[in-house]
C-alpha cells in the first residue's frame, strides 16, 4: 500500500469537512455529518473492486408495543362492558353512602388497633378473635377505597376527627375490661350493621325497577349489592363475637351503649353531608 492511500485510508474526516466553518461546532444540523464520519473502506485487490455491491439488509419490522398494565383496582371486562350508568340522584346516593362507608370502616380498624394490644395482654385467649375481627375491617376499608375511587367519590373531610375520635374510643374502651370493650363493638356493629342493611335495601329497590321496566340490572349495581351483603354479614357477625363475649355484662351497659350509638348516628350524618 502506497504512502499516499495509507494516509487517505487514516484520514478521519474528509478535507471538505476540514474545511468547514467554526461557527457549524454550534450548529450541529448544519453540519453533513453522515458524509463526513462515513469512510469508504479502500481496497486494491481486483476482487473487491469488481464485487458487486451488496444488497441492504432488509429493515427490522418494529416490535409492537406491549399492552399497558391494568391498574391495581381494574375492574373485570365483564363489568366494564355491562356499566349501567347511574342517574343523577342515584350517584348522588352512593356519594353519600360509599363516603360514610369508607370513614366508618376506617373508623372500625382504628378502633381495633387500640383495644387490642390492652385486650390481649390480659386476655390472652382474645388474640385470634381480635386479629379475625380486626383483618376483615381492613377488609372492608379496602373495599371502599377501590368503590369510592371507581365511583369517583370525595372522602370526608372529618377523617382527621373520626381518626382521633375512633382510636380514642377503642383505648378507653378497652381500659375499662373485656366487658366494656365488647359492649362497644356491639353497639358500632349494631349501627353500621342496620346502616348497611337500609342501603341495600335502597340498591335493591333500583334493581327491582329495573326490572320492572325491562333494563337488565348492570354489573355495577350487582357489584355494590354483593360487596355490601357480605360487609354487612361480616359486621353482624363481629356483633355475635361481642355479645358471646359478655358484652352485655358491661357496667353500665345501656348508658355506655347507647352514647356510642348516638355517637355514631351522628358521625354518619355528618360524613354524608361533609
Ligand atoms: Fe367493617
Ligand atoms: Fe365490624
Amino acid at each position: 500500500m502506497s504512502r499516499a492511500l495509507i494516509a487517505k485510508r487514516f484520514t478521519p474526516y474528509s478535507p471538505r469537512h476540514q474545511s468547514l466553518p467554526v461557527f457549524d461546532f454550534l450548529a450541529p444540523s448544519l453540519v453533513p455529518w453522515t458524509r463526513c464520519v462515513r469512510r469508504v473502506p479502500i481496497t486494491t485487490t481486483a476482487a473487491s473492486i469488481d464485487s458487486k455491491p451488496k444488497p441492504k439488509p432488509k429493515p427490522k419490522p418494529k416490535p409492537k408495543p406491549k399492552p399497558e398494565p391494568e391498574p391495581h383496582h381494574a375492574e373485570s371486562p365483564q363489568l366494564r362492558s355491562k356499566k349501567h350508568p347511574f342517574s343523577p340522584e342515584q350517584q348522588r346516593f352512593l356519594d353519600r353512602a360509599l363516603r360514610v362507608n369508607q370513614a366508618g370502616e376506617l373508623a372500625a380498624v382504628l378502633i381495633y388497633a387500640a383495644q387490642t394490644p390492652l385486650l390481649i395482654r390480659s386476655h390472652p385467649q382474645l388474640r385470634p378473635l381480635m386479629k379475625h375481627m380486626y383483618d376483615q375491617e381492613e377488609g372492608h376499608f379496602q373495599t371502599f377505597n377501590d368503590l369510592i375511587a371507581r365511583h369517583r367519590v370525595r372522602p370526608t373531610l372529618m377523617y382527621p376527627v373520626w381518626k382521633a375520635a375512633a382510636t380514642a374510643l377503642g383505648w378507653s374502651t378497652a381500659i375499662m375490661g373485656r366487658e366494656t370493650a365488647m359492649a362497644c363493638t356491639e353497639a358500632v356493629e349494631t349501627e353500621i350493621g342496620g346502616h348497611y342493611n337500609e342501603q341495600i335495601k335502597v340498591l335493591l329497590d333500583w334493581a327491582e325497577k329495573m326490572e320492572t321496566q325491562g333494563e337488565e340490572v348492570g354489573e355495577e349495581l350487582k357489584d355494590l349489592l354483593r360487596n355490601l351483603r357480605r360487609i354487612r354479614d361480616e359486621e353482624l357477625e363481629h356483633l355475635d363475637h361481642a355479645v358471646s363475649n359478655d358484652a352485655k355484662s358491661a357496667e353500665p351497659y345501656e348508658l355506655l351503649t347507647n352514647i356510642i350509638r348516638s355517637g355514631c348516628r351522628t358521625a354518619i350524618w355528618i360524613s354524608e353531608r361533609v
